[in-house]
């Protein structure tokens, strides 16, 4: 191993360039040199690289987002898309990549590896924390720590006001951040898209807390579960209460990684980096039980939906 490529794909996800970093100044210990791959598949078909040597990764351990930026490119499911791939490749003579991000990177990365014969070892990054193989992706408690803080804000003014807030969090089709967020900050209802709900009862619980003494209503809406705006909609409609509601989009995923996330993506990227070394490759390395755990880069199916039920029950018992 005398060239290594690093990638970052999908959305971005704080720890990014922590793991970056880990991976650079392993793969420097261990003798190979470095190039990064700049806006993730795109710059693959383009042939936009950096070069990344241990003094260029200093002082981005802490910093949000990717210095490698990360562009989506599904022309690299096509022959055409994939043509101007293959010419980067033969030019850049890489003996292996390292691929940091979610699914749909680990499928591009099991293309490189059928189509192209070079070794490649994935690890999990993604706010979504979707990914099956691993307890945690990078970026997963960064993301819930800044809904959480975010949350803990507009209860203050919910509670002022004696309000109703229905607060959209991130996912995608995974409820797991927000039936986190809803555990962590005591919220009164969580709606989740693995979990069918009815607004009918949503209101009587609300109603039912109100009579109770409660000073206000936290709903948390995973976003594949519905719109903030339609639901809030519905409750003010049936309610005839004050609502509000809050989606808090894209500030999920910008910011200093969480310490928890720091350490994370510095043992994913130096292990992943030690097993390109050692042969071991078409794999990711997560993290089970807080051990190094890999599984197989291109059987990555849905997330399981039992981690998402068991917190949901353990909101429903605490609420
Ligand atoms: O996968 C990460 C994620 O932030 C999802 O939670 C969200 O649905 C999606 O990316 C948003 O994608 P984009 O940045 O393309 O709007």
């Amino acid at each position: 191993m005398k060239r290594i490529g690093i990638l970052t794909g999908g959305g971005d996800a704080a720890g990014m360039n922590t793991a970056v970093r880990a991976v650079v100044r392993t793969a420097h210990g261990l003798g190979a040199e470095t190039i990064g791959i700049r806006k993730g598949w795109r710059g693959l078909a383009e042939g936009t690289t950096m070069e990344l040597c241990p003094r260029r990764v200093s002082g981005i351990l802490h910093q949000g987002g990717t210095i490698l930026q990360t562009f989506r490119y599904p022309e690299f499911a096509t022959d055409e898309g994939t043509a101007p791939v293959a010419k980067t490749l033969e030019k850049l003579k890489l003996d292996g990549m390292i691929i940091i991000g979610g699914d749909g990177s680990f499928r591009g990365g099991t293309k490189l590896i059928k189509e192209f014969g070079l070794p490649v070892v994935g690890v999990p990054a993604t706010i979504d924390n979707d990914i099956p193989g691993t307890d945690i992706s990078i970026g997963f408690d960064t993301a819930l720590n800044i809904a959480i803080d975010a949350v803990d804000k507009i209860r203050d003014t919910a509670t002022s006001h004696g309000r109703i807030f229905v607060i959209e969090v991130m996912g995608r089709e995974y409820g797991l951040l927000a039936a986190q967020t809803a555990i962590a900050t005591g919220a009164e209802e969580v709606l989740l898209p693995e979990i069918p709900f009815d607004l009918d009862d949503v209101c009587r619980n609300i109603s039912e807390g109100y009579r109770r003494g409660k000073e206000h209503a936290i709903i948390i809406v995973a976003e594949g579960a519905g719109k903030a705006s339609y639901i809030s909609y519905e409750i003010k409609d049936r309610l005839k209460r004050s609502v509000r509601m809050v989606v808090l989009g894209h500030v999920q995923r910008g910011g200093s990684p969480s310490g928890y996330d720091r350490i994370l993506a510095s043992r994913l990227g130096h292990r992943a980096t030690e097993m390109l070394f050692e042969g071991k490759h078409g794999l990711m390395v997560g993290v089970v039980a807080n051990k190094f755990k890999t599984s197989s880069l291109d059987k990555k199916t849905k997330a399981p939906a039992k981690s998402v039920l068991r917190d949901a029950r353990l909101m429903e018992i605490l609420v």
